[in-house]
């Protein structure tokens, strides 16, 4: 896929942050509904939908694969699904963008029917490794051609007989967990996924919610989640909650900017998503959750963020999964902290939609930030006043590009990412909600 012109952005030192920062809905939740959607029987109706490229993307795979997929109104999206096992053959290739999650877990869900698909994205999609879902996959019996190393574009012939697995994910990845639980869902008898560390559950919890039978044990060789094959899936109201990882943008600006004090409604706190939040009190930041309550099967409440002295943490190998998309402003933010912190076993990092620690580290540097980095660490200098001027390279990376700009907002000189038109894949209203609260974000000088 070809991408837009670039959209240069700079963020300047601004007044403290005020307001509610009504942040879009969860967008691994929002690919789930859709894909689950069309695979029940009857109609799926869905709120707080994320209308981003990343899902939008989704959305037209689905209706490619024989779905009805309507938007009815804001974030409310009806799904007329086709059943376990009734996806028709798609006439064009599939383009996934961005989505490493879209293109990861519609291959999962196709490749158990006996049609063929041809998968392709954008050019930080099409280095991003694809073996670790294609493998497991051909174990059920799917036919696989990829690109040299398992790259997009590549073509899968669902199995015509496909056999249940049992597999053990080799890296912690719940888009890999959640490709052989959908290709489970059209093989007879039970398949397994082990994962040695918990990585998110939204797959787990929406399965069960449209009724499939599925279970997950904790034993000594980690979570053992048994599905069993060929369910009818019935249709369920989804309303999906706000986006921890979306969130964690304004959260982080307003622990920042001096004087801040955000509030920001119906945040996802599902306990396999919230690891940046401990650790965001790990560092000393005031932060409180308020009316905790459950919606749509997943636990949320109000996140209140106050501007407030940070210092400098070490994050644990075991906290990467629960807050992996959460490094790169995790690192903006270690940079305005007292102290070093270092952020341990985030070697994943380097495969999502760009090489993170290596964007994080080069645009760091650029705005006069002391860090270290190894294969799976990153190393944050704190400073009492982060110099910025730099212009960050974003590689095609929604999340590289907020952080820096969440970055601008609080450092002695502005800073410019070269290109924020990513920002659409995740968070369409990035630029007017930062607004709202007063960031000063605009046109690159
Ligand atoms: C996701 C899983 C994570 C995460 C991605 C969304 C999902 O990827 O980085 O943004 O929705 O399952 P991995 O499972 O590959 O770590």
């Amino acid at each position: 896929m070809t991408h837009a012109a670039p959209q240069p952005l700079t963020a300047r030192r601004s007044g403290p942050l005020h307001g509610e920062a009504r942040v879009p809905g969860d967008k691994s939740i929002s690919h789930r509904a859709l894909i689950l959607g069309a695979l029940a029987v009857g109609r799926t109706e869905i709120t707080g939908l994320l209308e981003g490229q990343d899902v939008l993307d989704t959305a037209a795979a689905m209706r490619a694969f024989g779905a009805r997929v309507e938007r009815t109104g804001e974030g409310r999206w009806t799904v007329d699904g086709v059943g376990v096992g009734g996806f028709a053959e798609p006439a064009g290739v599939i383009d996934c963008g961005n989505s490493g999650t879209g293109v990861r877990l519609i291959m999962g869900a196709m490749a158990t029917t006996p049609i063929t698909a041809t998968f392709t994205g954008d050019a930080s999609l099409s280095r991003r490794p694809m073996g670790r879902v294609t493998d497991p996959l051909a174990l059920f019996g799917a036919k696989v051609v990829a690109r040299d190393g398992g790259r997009l574009p590549i073509t899968i012939r669902g199995a015509l007989d496909p056999v249940p697995v049992r597999y053990r994910t080799p890296m912690p990845s719940a888009q890999v967990k959640s490709a052989v639980l959908l290709a489970g869902l059209n093989a007879p008898g039970e398949t397994v996924v082990i994962e040695a560390e918990a990585t998110r559950d939204h797959t787990e919890r929406m399965l069960a919610g449209f009724g499939a039978t599925i279970r997950t044990e904790v034993t000594a060789e980690g979570r053992v989640i048994t599905l069993t094959g060929r369910p009818e899936l019935r249709p369920q109201p989804i309303a999906v909650p706000r986006d921890p990882s979306s969130a964690a943008f304004p959260t982080a600006a307003a622990l920042m900017v001096p004087g801040s004090e955000v509030r920001i409604p119906g945040v996802s706190r599902n306990p396999t998503r919230d690891g940046f939040f401990l650790v965001l009190e790990d560092m000393g930041a005031d932060i409180a959750w308020e009316n905790a309550r459950e919606e749509g099967g997943e636990p949320v409440a109000d996140l209140v963020v106050r501007h407030g002295g940070l210092k400098g943490v070490e994050v644990a190998p075991e906290r990467a999964a629960s807050m992996i998309d959460e490094f790169p402003i995790l690192a903006a933010l270690a940079a305005t902290a007292e102290g070093t912190t270092v952020m341990h076993g985030v070697a994943e990092l380097r495969v999502k939609e760009s090489d993170r620690i290596d964007a994080m580290a080069r645009g760091l540097e650029a705005c006069g930030v002391r860090v270290e980095e190894t294969r799976d660490s990153l190393t944050v200098h704190g400073m009492a006043e982060v110099p910025g001027g730099g212009t960050c390279a974003t590689h095609l990376d929604h999340r590289i590009a907020m952080s820096f700009l969440c970055l601008g907002l609080a450092s002695r000189a502005p800073i410019t990412v070269d290109d924020a038109s990513p920002i659409a894949t995740s968070f369409p209203d990035f630029l007017p909600l930062m607004r709202g609260l007063g960031a000063m974000i605009g046109d690159a000088p």
